[in-house]
């Protein structure tokens, strides 16, 4: 028998990987999932970018580069945060595998077994993923239809000191709510009064289709204690494994330490292509069609929602991100509507895996608006509302 570490026998990773398995099966419409719309990518943009940095510069961007990486990425990243309300510079930006690669690298930096995570009250799976090996414990932070309430964390702040921080204040995952612009600010005055580094993981900022775009909170962090992270998954493709990190510069040093250790330092060739590719000045063009494909999608899962659903659940109405959060009438059981919805060849994600602190009730579920087309949500939701008949 092989000794493994004790935490790879965590039981919550074969759950969702359990239930995505089963959405995968020929003929199914799945909302399941939450990645992006393969047909978006811009995949010509890319292969000229990758054509033209390959044939100007072929050694340099074969080659090893410092973990640091292409200062040239930076400043261009440091713009895109300008834009979206952050003044920082090349300096400020450690470069990562996709914001995945930094909350494992942030947790290494902060937490040790025992330690206190304050998450959402439900949050994304992967982070819980990424801080589990640290063997640590989680504390829920209330929420509402406008996010984490910040006055319920100041309550918990004054009887628990945690080590981080973690939250999705822009169409979070799975909730697909947003922080409102007061509590954004009390959000950054409280964690700078409590001296408590917060994750803000912003993996949706630019997916916005109605409402006035906010700040991060990071524009509000006086005090250098927001560790922001975003990435080029939702933007570009999740494919190329590229995100950042904005964080003061002693944190930045220390990530660029633990990334020597993981890997390095993240592909040359990679990081040249995607300097390239925002050169090119593609990208708020790429977003604006990004934009207007998913806003199609969200108002078609609403719609239907309002359709066929609004006598046995209430749910989110997200401005942005991938995510409608779910809750179904009392009574009703979100397994067993997913046994009669997988019957129907539809699927979902139980809410109950994203309770990282635990809660969770069985009448929660997550539905995805990404990958789905505006024919196949009307399609999944006649599905849907024949299982609800067979469970309600
Ligand atoms: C909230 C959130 N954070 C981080 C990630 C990871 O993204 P990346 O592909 O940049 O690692 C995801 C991916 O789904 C996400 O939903």
């Amino acid at each position: 028998m092989m000794q493994f570490a004790k935490w790879t026998n965590s039981s919550q990773v074969s759950i969702t990987r359990d239930i995505l398995k089963r959405t995968e099966q020929p003929g199914v419409i799945s909302f399941a999932g939450g990645v992006p719309a393969p047909e978006l990518f811009p995949a010509d943009e890319l292969a000229h970018a990758y054509t033209e940095v390959l044939a100007a510069e072929p050694q340099s961007s074969l080659q090893y580069t410092t973990t640091e990486g292409f200062h040239p990425l930076r400043e261009a990243l440091a713009s895109l945060m300008e834009e979206r309300g952050v003044h920082c510079s090349a300096d400020d930006i450690a470069l990562v595998h996709g914001s995945q690669q930094a909350l494992d690298l942030v947790g290494r930096l902060f937490l040790e077994p025992g330690d206190l995570v304050l998450v959402e009250e439900t949050t994304y799976h992967g982070a819980v993923l990424a801080f589990n090996p640290l063997g640590v414990r989680y504390r829920a932070v209330p929420t509402d239809d406008h996010g984490l309430k910040v006055e319920a964390l100041r309550d918990l702040l004054q009887e628990e000191r945690p080590k981080l921080i973690y939250s999705m204040p822009t169409f979070h995952n799975p909730s697909g709510v947003s922080l409102s612009h007061q509590r954004r600010q009390s959000l950054a005055a409280l964690v700078a009064e409590f001296e408590v580094p917060l994750i803000e993981d912003d993996a949706y900022a630019e997916l916005r289709y109605e409402g006035k775009q906010e700040p991060p909170v990071k524009a509000f962090d006086q005090d250098g204690r927001v560790i922001y992270t975003s990435t080029f998954s939702k933007i570009l493709a999740p494919g190329l494994r590229l995100g950042w990190v904005v964080a003061p510069r002693e944190v930045v040093a220390k990530l660029n330490i633990a990334q020597m250790g993981a890997s390095f330092h993240v592909g040359t060739l990679l990081q040249r292509v995607v300097h390239n590719y925002l050169s090119s000045g593609g990208l708020p063009s790429h977003i604006k069609i990004l934009r207007s494909a998913y806003r199609a999608r969200r108002d078609a899962m609403l719609e239907a929602l309002d359709a066929h659903m609004s006598e046995v659940a209430r749910w989110t109405r997200p401005e942005g991100g991938f995510f409608i959060w779910v809750q179904l009438a009392d009574g009703l059981s979100t397994r067993q509507l997913l046994q009669a919805a997988l019957s129907e060849k539809v699927a979902f994600v139980p809410g109950d895996p994203f309770f990282a602190a635990g809660g969770g009730q069985d009448n929660t579920l997550r539905l995805s608006f990404s990958t789905a087309t505006v024919e196949s949500i009307q399609e999944g939701f006649a599905r849907l509302a024949r299982a609800v008949r067979v469970v309600a």
